[in-house]
């Protein structure tokens, strides 16, 4: 993950008085620091129009060649600075990663639930961490090679017939199959089916416009989230009579006691595994797109057995990230205010 270049967002919510650079040796006399560039669109709405009446990625490629790495706006309810560089990501995710903590907008975590990893730090985020590592071990995977290996022949199949085929979609399939057995192991075909149908359209509504509007993408996401509790309750209602110990996700969520013997509630693991899934699937299934681009591109490639970080480190999976200012920091002589949030 760390050799993917990120383009850092930072989205802040303008709320202290600009005071005292965090940043700032005290007995330096003051610097004058400018806020970035860019506008700040509209009293409440902000820019959040503009951004959702045309793609996304227009959106911030025009402003980035306006005003360059580092611009302010005002988006999904919060100004914002989005940093847009290597150099930038660096600076926020690793070098100065203390003056920024993980955040995300409402809007998202009302959809992923807001006990997963994502929306925590501290012991809580840690446990969770060793949870999900755990899952994902190199003996928890040896054990699942075969349905893999089966479930990637079954897409490879579905493929045959000249028919034009979306790769990236095909690759979500995919990755959705080899999510749900890393998560639950073999699961019934009516759960799966249930999941499948509901996870989809939590999918399509979660980058759109929040709104509680009946029949909009958010509301009806917002809607098949619940149904996804009600199915996760099931599955681990059932897990739990069987009293089986499953060395899968959901059997290393259920089996973790914190240091008091406390385990972990239903919600909380029906919030982590919609949020692994969510983590593990466009990301894999980019991947997996720009492996099979390359590949065409150049077959020689396949000889070599770096295929995979060589296809990370050409193509950008993961396009923005969040983090929130935990106090205010300068970059570059431009001033990035405290309690705001970045992508
Ligand atoms: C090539 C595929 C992948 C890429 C490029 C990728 C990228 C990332 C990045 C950049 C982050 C950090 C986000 C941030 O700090 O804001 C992250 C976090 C995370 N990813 Fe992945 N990911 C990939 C696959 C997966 C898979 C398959 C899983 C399944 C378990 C997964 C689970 C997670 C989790 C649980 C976190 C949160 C970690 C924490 O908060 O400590 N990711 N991923």
């Amino acid at each position: 993950m760390e050799g993917i270049l990120l383009c850092v967002f930072i989205f802040l919510l303008a709320a202290l008085p600009l005071c005292m650079l965090f940043t700032r040796d005290k007995t330096e006399p003051r610097k004058k620091v400018k806020l970035p560039p860019g506008s700040m669109g509209w009293p409440l709405i902000g820019e959040t129009l503009q951004l959702y009446s045309q793609d996304p990625n227009v959106f911030f490629a025009a402003k980035q060649k306006r005003y360059g790495e580092i611009f302010k706006t005002h988006i999904l309810g919060c100004p914002c600075v989005m940093l847009a560089s290597s150099e930038a990501a660096k600076f926020v995710l690793v070098t100065q990663a203390h003056l920024f903590k993980p955040t995300y907008p409402k809007s998202k975590e009302r959809l992923i639930g807001p006990s997963a990893i994502f929306f925590h730090q501290g012991d809580y985020h840690l446990r969770l961490r060793k949870i999900v590592q755990g899952s994902l071990s190199l003996e928890a995977i040896r054990e699942l090679v075969t349905d893999i290996e089966a479930a990637a022949v079954a897409a490879l199949d579905s493929w045959h017939g000249g028919h034009i085929i979306n790769t990236f979609q095909e690759m979500k399939k995919l990755s959705f199959e080899v999510g749900t057995l890393t998560i639950f192991g073999h699961l019934k075909d009516n759960y799966k089916g249930e999941l499948k149908k509901n996870y989809l359209i939590v999918d399509k509504g979660y980058n759109s416009f929040s709104t509680n509007i009946p029949g909009t993408p958010y509301k009806k996401a917002l809607q098949a989230r619940k149904r996804l509790n009600e199915i996760l309750s099931d599955i681990i209602r059932e897990r739990k009579e069987k009293r089986l110990h499953e060395k899968d996700l959901l059997g290393c969520l259920l089996n973790s006691k914190d240091e008091n013997g406390e385990v972990l509630s239903d919600d909380k693991i029906a919030d982590n595994i919609i949020g692994v899934l969510f983590a593990a699937q466009d990301t894999t299934a980019s991947v997996m797109t720009w492996i099979v681009k390359y590949l065409h591109a150049n077959p020689k490639l396949l000889e070599g057995v770096k295929v995979v970080l060589e296809s990370l480190r050409m193509a950008s999976i993961i396009s923005f990230t969040f983090r929130e200012a935990v106090a205010d920091v300068e970059y570059k002589g431009r001033i990035i205010k405290s309690k705001h949030i970045y992508f």
